[in-house]
């Protein structure tokens, strides 16, 4: 089974080949340099980028994989699939266009699925295959850029929502935190090369655990980092404004590695409550935040200590790509499930169980 995957919900213009499990082709076009002198993705310059670069990406993802171009035949391609929500309005029109012209030129099947299982599914490629056994029941955890959520899922497709963040994302706190402290742009990577440069966790930023609730909350651990540099700022005599306060170096990296070890630590203890509760198998942990070095360490070392598996996606599939996108639809069929044939896109799309 040959299928053609579509990523395009935010900054990153994807497509690519997957063939009975094996990954033929997996282009993905990144956007940071248009967005990186605005700290944070530009909607209508992303739609713009993914309309200028989806064909060229397409066009490569076909070569890559050894589909001849622009010989489009009938029966090359048995699906095409593209992510049609969560994300950005515009981007998601641009990946659907693109699915629904190459679902024409090709006779196949068009199927739209989520973004977000896409990041949960991801941890089943390894070394450019599906390898990976998901070994049901399970906990996955998805950390990105605009979600954070808690799943306890039981096969394909049979979803269960324990928790999910109440106001940021942690992707999004770890972009807002990079911005606060001049860093680059995205904030996680940026974040994280400071904090590597510091193992002191001087600065007691909370950490956010609701109670009795799997739910997150990010936002006061930014604003906690935000009163710290303004307290920080008054004892310099200086305005009580953020950015007039010249941060040394050395504090850069240890409010980094206290603020990053504030989340990851709200995360293990939060991921691995559930799987304690529910008793499953193994934790899962994918999308963009699950590349963090310092996450995977600590999760790793949690995992040992509490003798629970965890996994985490490849890096290369942690953040947003089209393999993941592929393998979705590619688990849609083998499990016959009715896949969406509608040609829509939801820009606030939820996981769901399948039909
Ligand atoms: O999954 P993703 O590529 O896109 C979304 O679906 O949002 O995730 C992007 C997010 C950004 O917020 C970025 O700062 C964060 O993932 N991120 C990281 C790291 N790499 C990417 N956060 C922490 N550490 C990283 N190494
Ligand atoms: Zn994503």
């Amino acid at each position: 089974m040959r299928i053609l995957a579509f990523e395009t919900t935010c900054d990153e213009t994807s497509a690519g080949v997957l063939e009975n499990g094996k990954i033929l082709s997996n282009v993905v076009f990144s956007q940071i340099k248009i967005h990186r002198r605005y700290k944070g993705v530009v909607p209508e310059l992303a739609s713009r980028a993914h309309a200028e670069k989806i064909a060229l990406v397409l066009k490569k993802a076909l070569s890559d994989a050894g589909i001849p171009v622009p010989l489009f035949r009938k029966k090359l391609i048995d699906a095409v699939v593209y992510a049609r929500g969560p994300g950005l309005p515009g981007a998601l029109l641009v990946g659907r266009t693109a699915a629904e012209t190459a679902a024409k030129i090709f006779g196949s099947k068009l199927i739209g699925v989520n973004h977000l299982e896409g990041h949960l599914l991801a941890y089943e490629f390894e070394g450019g295959r599906i390898k990976r056994n998901l070994d049901f029941p399970l906990i996955a955890l998805i950390v990105s850029g605009g979600h954070t959520e808690l799943w306890r899922v039981r096969g394909y497709g049979r979803y269960e929502a324990l928790g999910r963040t109440r106001d940021d994302a942690a992707g999004e706190a770890f972009d807002k935190v990079a911005k606060l402290l001049g860093l680059d742009y995205p904030g996680g990577p940026a974040v994280e090369k400071e904090a590597a440069k510091c193992r002191r966790y001087s600065v007691e930023f909370p950490r956010p655990c609701l109670k009795d609730t799997f739910d997150f909350s990010f936002s006061g651990l930014k604003t906690a980092v935000a009163y710290y540099l303004r307290d920080k700022s008054q004892v310099a005599g200086r305005r009580s404004q953020v950015t007039r306060y010249k941060i040394q170096d050395k504090e850069i990296s240890e409010i980094c590695a206290s603020f990053q070890e504030a989340v990851v630590d709200t995360l293990v203890f939060k991921a691995l409550a559930a799987v304690e509760k529910f008793r499953t198998r193994r934790l899962i942990i994918g999308g963009g935040v699950a590349a963090n070095s310092r996450l995977r360490e600590k999760f790793a070392q949690a995992a040992v200590s509490r003798a629970i598996p965890v996994g985490f996606a490849e890096k290369e599939y942690c953040t947003d790509n089209a393999a993941m996108i592929a393998l979705c639809g590619y688990r849609r069929l083998l499990t016959g499930k009715k896949f969406l044939n509608a040609v829509d896109v939801d820009s606030e799309l939820k996981i769901e169980n399948w039909k």
